[in-house]
């Protein structure tokens, strides 16, 4: 069986592992992949955002089943592309995967089927977005309505960030036509969880919890990034709020979706946060979380490649989503300097008793060897019995990897351990 694997990051890394897993399985294509995902995969140069090459190319090759992993080309209908051309995929359409794409348009969802969320405003006009955001209350949240590479939400911590996050928005054009609408809406404050889910449109599966930890620098401090390391489980989504968020959130959302002739298959992300008044969504993503998904798929027990099928199939169990009881931490290390500017083209050097542990993102081949090609390099996940030693563990992998001007925080997991002994 051939498989193609549509993405080129740490997240497709994990992915490409995971399937590999899968004896059927005797080509794993990445477009266009990176240097470390080549020793995994066969890496082919074509851009994830390239409908039309990554179609022919499936075509040509009989590639007999898709795994589209990054937002762009979920949004701009890949799926649908490939599927045109009889090639099965897992990853929602595009009348689907609108739900990440359009922030105006998850919101409104969520306000027409009452799913817990912040409240909100639309504009389509900076006039009038400006007008609201001289009475609404401070901190206020302004977000592009469309994709921005992760970095569409501006947090105001004052009236005049807020003016200042609309106008680059709406007049700059900061994020293009992402920007034509915005969202402004409530902040809200508690711990946040990732909970990425299994569904084909009828069942929901959650898969095991986890915590990103978005901000550059120790203690949460420095500019929001990708990710910089994540734990799994979080321990802040007990049983408890797993099965209120199960009735109140997930469920909710999946019928809302086939309501709206939108039936998302593939894997759903909700970016939760646990408020004084219950779980509320943050956000959706259309895909795995990157790099949720290094620390999610190494605890899953079962086969990556069966549970995908059956999503496309629609024939989706609880029965067939086990994960393991142990807990995983990825750290992630970065050029210093991201998400700002950042040097680039230093070997990277990954000892082979680590190499299975490491997810690379952001580097090249060349001459044979690993250069750092991007801010973040890669990610070192280790899983253990408990969250203390797979945070020791993954430490002790980071000090033996090694490329020129790395950076990585020093802090992952201590709130969750915190959390932990509380
Ligand atoms: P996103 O780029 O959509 O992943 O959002 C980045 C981060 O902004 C989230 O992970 C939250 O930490 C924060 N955020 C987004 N919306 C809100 C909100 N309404 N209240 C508080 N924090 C928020
Ligand atoms: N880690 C957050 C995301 O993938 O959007």
């Amino acid at each position: 069986m051939k498989v193609m694997v549509v993405g080129g990051g740490g997240r497709e890394h994990a992915i490409i592992k995971k399937l590999k897993e899968n004896k059927t399985i005797e080509t794993i294509y990445a477009l266009p992949g990176n240097g470390g995902i080549a020793k995994d995969a066969e890496c082919v140069a074509i851009a994830a955002t390239d409908l039309e090459k990554i179609t022919a190319f499936a075509k040509e090759n009989a590639v007999d089943y898709a795994v589209v992993a990054p937002d762009d080309p979920l949004v701009a209908g890949l799926v649908d592309e490939l599927n045109a051309v009889g090639i099965p995929c897992f990853g929602p359409d595009k009348k689907a995967a609108i739900i990440e794409g359009s922030k105006v348009f998850s919101k409104d969802l969520m306000k027409k089927y009452k799913i817990p969320t912040a409240q909100y405003e639309t504009f389509d006009n900076a006039e009038e977005a400006l007008r609201y955001i001289e009475t609404s209350e401070i901190p206020v949240v302004v977000k592009a309505d469309g994709l921005a590479l992760g970095k569409g939400v501006i947090i105001a911590q004052t009236r005049e960030e807020a003016r200042d996050a609309v106008k680059s928005i709406m007049e700059d054009k900061k994020f293009g036509k992402s920007g034509d609408k915005i969202v402004v809406e409530e902040f809200l404050t508690g711990p946040e969880v990732s909970v990425l889910s299994f569904t084909d449109g009828k069942k929901v599966v959650p898969m095991i919890s986890s915590m990103d930890h978005k901000r550059a620098k120790d203690n949460d401090e420095g500019l929001n990034t990708g990710g910089m390391g994540t734990v799994a489980p979080n321990p802040y989504y007990t049983e408890e709020v797993a099965k209120e968020c199960m009735e109140t959130i997930f469920l909710p959302t999946i019928e809302a979706m086939n309501k709206e002739g939108r039936t998302f298959k593939g894997c759903l992300y909700f970016g939760l946060m646990l408020t004084e008044k219950g779980p509320k969504v943050i956000e959706y993503n259309c895909r795995f979380g990157d790099p949720e998904t290094q620390v999610v798929l190494p605890l899953l027990d079962s086969d990556l490649l069966t549970i995908m099928q059956a999503v496309t199939k629609e024939e989706l169990t609880e029965e067939m989503v086990q994960f393991s009881s142990k807990s995983a931490a990825c750290v992630i290390m970065a050029s210093d300097g991201y998400p700002a500017s950042y040097e680039k083209g230093y070997e990277i050097t990954i000892p082979e008793e680590v190499a299975d542990n490491v997810y690379v993102a952001g580097a090249k081949l060349e001459d044979g060897k690993l250069l750092t090609s991007g801010g973040r390099v890669l990610g070192v996940t280790a899983v253990a019995d408990d969250l203390k030693s797979a945070l020791k563990e993954a430490y002790e992998m980071v000090d033996k990897v090694s490329f020129g001007n790395a950076y990585y925080r020093h802090d992952i997991g201590q709130r969750a351990l915190k959390a932990l002994e509380d």
